[in-house]
């Protein structure tokens, strides 16, 4: 069994002035929602999801060796988004880097410029925390191991994980693996609370290159930020019961997962789906995060559904939009639906195609 404790390092064997990496993770889309945590980012249950591969944060990390006096005097870091100075970004990574300076202990050491961007609108609705977590987790990995030559591939991604987590949750999930779980499982050998694992059971055929077309219904601001509803899980009249429920749906995928059925996969998945906004809409404060919109479209993929029986369902996450998935075999028929059905209830007509995708990559 891991502990934080096993990701503080020994000394470093090497040194080094300068230098650039980069890389790029995408984001991901929970099947088994993660929804309450404990303190450090321990998921109150486990969850799994769908690597993406079209919508991804690209960061570019340059470093360079500070004066050893001014190292006393805390983080100096850049941080550009889209090519230009964003301040505004730069309380959230200031508090990444005090989270994971325990583990990264050269942190302080060096001068860093930080240069950001995502395949997707800024404004999309869609959440860059966890491709942009990840994509910085890698690049900080990166310079570890420069530090530490003799780290091995798994220590590698299992640590990029594990510093993803602490950013943003869900972000431990976009660091590789088509198919990834974070939390402990008892039927899914090395799950663990403290990173993202790739799913290690066998994958029926059914559920490679799965599609998942994202339907933009409201691109605001969200009324209540997902930090305040995991908060509210606390004490939450439902909480106990959502939690186990999460572990049975998790089973329920494994068994799924291997024998390629399709209709069961979209009873967990829309379940799940719902489940996380009822326990927004149980939470006290209540509230609502769809958008009639969202329900329109819920309706439209029902009824396209029994009436052509191709296998569409939905997710959702903390948001009005809709994340639409289906088979490869039937993503003819499922886009011809979207453009003459679905897009009318999006945003400025806005929408999505993303497939199922391997994880962060070195650029
Ligand atoms: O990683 P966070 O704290 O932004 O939470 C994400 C929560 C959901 O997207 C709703 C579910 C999930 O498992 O990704």
């Amino acid at each position: 069994m891991f502990t934080a404790a096993d990701f503080i390092p020994k000394a470093y064997s090497s040194t080094i002035e300068s230098g650039t990496f980069e890389w790029s993770a995408p984001s991901n889309i929970a099947l088994v929602k993660y929804w309450g945590k404990k303190e450090n980012q321990i998921p109150a249950n486990p969850s799994v999801s769908f690597t993406l591969k079209n919508c991804k944060t690209i960061t570019r990390l340059c470093f360079e060796k500070r004066d050893a006096s001014s190292v006393t005097n805390g983080f100096s870091f850049d941080l550009l988004f889209e090519g230009k100075s964003k301040e505004d970004f730069k309380p959230k990574i200031r508090k990444f880097l005090e989270r994971v300076e325990a583990y990264l202990p050269f942190l302080k050491e060096y001068h860093f410029t930080i240069d950001t961007h995502n395949t997707f609108p800024h404004s999309s609705g869609i959440a860059s925390s966890a491709s942009g977590m990840a994509a910085l987790a890698m690049n900080f990995m990166s310079l570890e191991k420069l530090l530490n030559p003799e780290m091995s591939d798994e220590y590698f991604y299992q640590k990029a994980s594990f510093l993803a987590r602490l950013g943003s949750g869900s972000a431990c999930r976009s660091v590789k693996g088509n198919v990834v779980v974070w939390g402990n499982q008892a039927n899914i050998e090395r799950s663990s609370d403290l990173f993202g694992v790739e799913f290690p059971h066998a994958i029926h055929e059914n559920f490679r290159n799965y599609q998942d077309t994202i339907l933009l219904v409201d691109k605001g601001e969200k009324q209540v930020s997902s930090t305040v509803g995991h908060d509210l899980m606390h004490n939450h009249p439902y909480a106990e019961r959502r939690f186990a429920q999460a572990h049975e749906n998790l089973d329920k995928l494994i068994a799924i997962f291997e024998s390629g059925n399709v209709e069961e996969f979209i009873k967990v998945v829309e379940s799940e789906a719902l489940t996380l906004h009822a326990m927004m809409m149980t939470s006290m404060p209540y509230y609502i995060l769809m958008k009639p919109n969202t329900l329109q479209i819920i309706n439209a993929i029902w009824k396209f559904r029994a009436e052509t029986k191709t296998p569409v369902c939905f997710t959702l996450d903390a948001g009005a939009n809709v994340h639409v998935l289906y088979p490869e075999n039937v993503s003819k028929k499922v886009l011809q639906f979207i453009k003459n059905e679905l897009v009318g209830f999006c945003q400025n007509g806005q929408y999505i195609c993303d497939e199922i995708g391997k994880g962060a990559i070195a650029l």
